[in-house]
This record gives C-alpha cells, structure tokens and sequence, in this order.
C-alpha cells in the first residue's frame, strides 16, 4: 500500500535522508520511531506529496507520488507535523472546506463529517472557533481532517505530540480503531507509541533506517542483547580492562564508582551466560566481588542501542 525505494532528500548540500527503503502492506500499523532531526517528517512529506525526493521513489496505493501526485493525494489522509488550521472558523465549517477539496460529494458531506467529528470525539466542538480550541481538541480536529473522505492510507506526524495523557491514550486507542480499515504510517519519537499503536516499526536516525521490525521482534531481540550489572572492589581502570577481555563480552561501562566500590554494565553476546566467568576473574584478581546479577533491558536501551552502535545489533530488513 505504501512503498518507498531508495528516498534521498537533500536540501542544499545537507542530506536529510539517504537510501530509504520500506513497504507498509495493505491494512498495517506501522510506527516511524526515531530522535529529533531523524529525518522522519521529510520521509512523511515526500509521501504525503508535500515536496518531491531528491532521489528514489514512492508509491501510495499504486500512484506515484511525484508522476502521479493527484490520485496519490486523494488515496490519502495527511496529518501534518504543524496543521495549518483556519483558525477563524467553526470546527465544521473548517471540516467542510476540507471536505470540499477532497472532493467528497456534496450530498455525502454532511454524514461523513458527522462520521470523522464523532470519530475523534469533536462533535460537541462542531460550532466552536478553531482559534478557540485547546491544543488537544485542536489536534483531533487536524486527525479528523485527516480521516475524512475515508482515505486508504493515513499519514500522521506525531499524532499525540503536546497532548496530555488522558488525550494521548483517547488518540491512540482511536489510532487502534482505524485497523482494518486504513493503512497507517505514524511517527512519534517515544517508544511506549510504537508498542501500544504499532503492528511494525521502522527505526531512522540521521536520515537512514536502522532496522524495520514487529515490536515484539525488537523485544526479543533486546532481551538477546545480555546485560549484566557487577560491582566489586577493584580499580576502575583494571576491572573494566579484565571485563573486556572475556571472549563474548562486547561492552563494558562504569556506571557508578564510590571510593572503591565500582559498579559496572557488561554488555554480552546473548547466546553465553558469563556470570560464572566473570566472577571468576574478578575473584582471581583478588577483588572482592560485592554483586552480580543480569539487567534487563527496555526498549529504550535497543533503541540507542541501535542508533548508537548499529553494527552490533543485527537488523532484520524485513518487509
Ligand atoms: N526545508 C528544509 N531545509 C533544510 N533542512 C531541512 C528542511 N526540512 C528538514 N530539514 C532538516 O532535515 C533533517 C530531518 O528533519 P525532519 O523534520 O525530517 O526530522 P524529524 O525526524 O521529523 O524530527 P522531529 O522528531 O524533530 O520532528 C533535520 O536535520 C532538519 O533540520
Ligand atoms: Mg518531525
């Protein structure tokens, strides 16, 4: 349903994005996670026909959107990192001229803004200024817009960015509803999103994707990544160069040193258990050893694991 070969973005000589390359299949969630900069408003906006790439290509329900843009557009919901609404006018009265350029017929109107008001919860806002709402109601005006004409795909930019929690879980369950009925593509830079809303996740940071998985898949490959957290009575330098030494340990760091107690993660191969091994040498060192025990990791932590050391996480193109 959607499909991007190869999208390079440049703006002058900086590169937004390089090389992105991703399918989202008819009927799927999928979640566009990554920092600030990561490039993942660009990704949206070439896809939502904002601007053309540089390079590559993408296809939204079969059209181009560059060669094709027009029925691209009309396959498609947008939502905007910053919605322009008009904010002198009445929540509907705004959805009808938005309903007017997506051409839906003038005798459906009314029922299908009654439908996308209901939808996301506005239609008691139906006669309020735009200018007047809060930032929340005003965001679910910019994701109604967005429904209406019952587009295939839905493009949304950070959908629940600014909200309040109680309006964050609303748009995400609503997001939930829409399964089975639109294709999603959605963008958040906050794990927790991906894991409640998303079927699949594509992970970007400066402008390249790092890894497109299920976020069960990340998971398990997290828990693959063993941590283990030991504390001993050694000289910081020492302790962390005989860590490194071991076979299948890939990382080693200090996280808290008090006179001359240190405390450490190391980061190791997940098919061995190095417990026994590294209290061994640590012990043969004559360093008392204080604690050993392994850490579990969050999402959190494949996901810098990743951004920050890519090679080391094997990543599974997927899709
Ligand atoms: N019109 C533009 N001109 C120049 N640089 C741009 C333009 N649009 C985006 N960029 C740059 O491209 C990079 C990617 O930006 P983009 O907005 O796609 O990131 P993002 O992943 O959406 O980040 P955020 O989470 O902050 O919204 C950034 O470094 C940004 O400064
Ligand atoms: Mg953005």
């Amino acid at each position: 349903m959607i499909q991007a070969h190869r999208l390079t973005k440049r703006f002058g000589s900086f590169t937004a994005i390089a090389e992105v390359s991703f399918r989202v299949e008819e009927g799927e969630i999928v979640g566009f996670l990554g920092p600030n900069g990561a490039g993942k408003s660009t990704t949206m906006r070439i896809l939502g026909g904002v601007f053309p790439p540089t390079a590559g290509y993408a296809r939204v329900a079969g059209y181009d959107v560059v060669d094709d843009s027009l029925r691209a557009r009309q396959a498609i919901g947008y939502f905007p990192e910053r919605v322009a609404l008009y904010t002198d006018m009445t929540v509907r009265e705004y959805l009808g001229y938005v309903a007017d350029m997506k051409h839906v017929p003038a005798k459906e109107q009314a029922r299908e803004i009654a439908r996308v008001m209901d939808r996301c919860g506005v239609t008691h806002m139906g006669h309020r200024l735009i200018g007047t709402l809060s930032k929340g109601y005003r965001q679910r005006v910019g994701i109604a817009q967005a429904l209406l004409g019952q587009p295939k795909v839905l493009i949304l930019d950070e959908p629940t960015a600014g909200l309040d929690p109680e309006q964050v879980t609303e748009v995400r369950k609503l997001i939930r509803e829409l399964r089975g009925h639109s294709t999603v593509i959605l963008s958040t830079h906050i794990l927790p999103e991906v894991e409640a809303t998303c079927d699949r996740v594509l992970i970007i940071n400066q402008g390249r994707l790092l890894a497109v998985d299920t976020p069960r898949n990340l998971n398990r490959r997290l828990r693959q990544l063993s941590q283990i957290h030991v504390e001993a009575q050694a000289p910081l330098v020492s302790l962390l160069e005989t860590l490194r030494q071991i076979d299948g340990v890939v990382r080693v760091e200090a996280t808290h040193t008090d006179h001359n107690v240190v405390a450490v993660t190391v980061l190791t191969d997940p098919t061995k258990d190095l417990r026994g091994v590294i209290a061994e040498r640590v012990v043969r060192q004559g360093w008392p050893l204080l604690e050993i025990r392994p850490v579990q990791l969050s999402l959190e932590d494949i996901f810098l694991e990743l951004v920050h050391r890519p090679d080391e996480v094997s990543v599974n193109p997927g899709g």
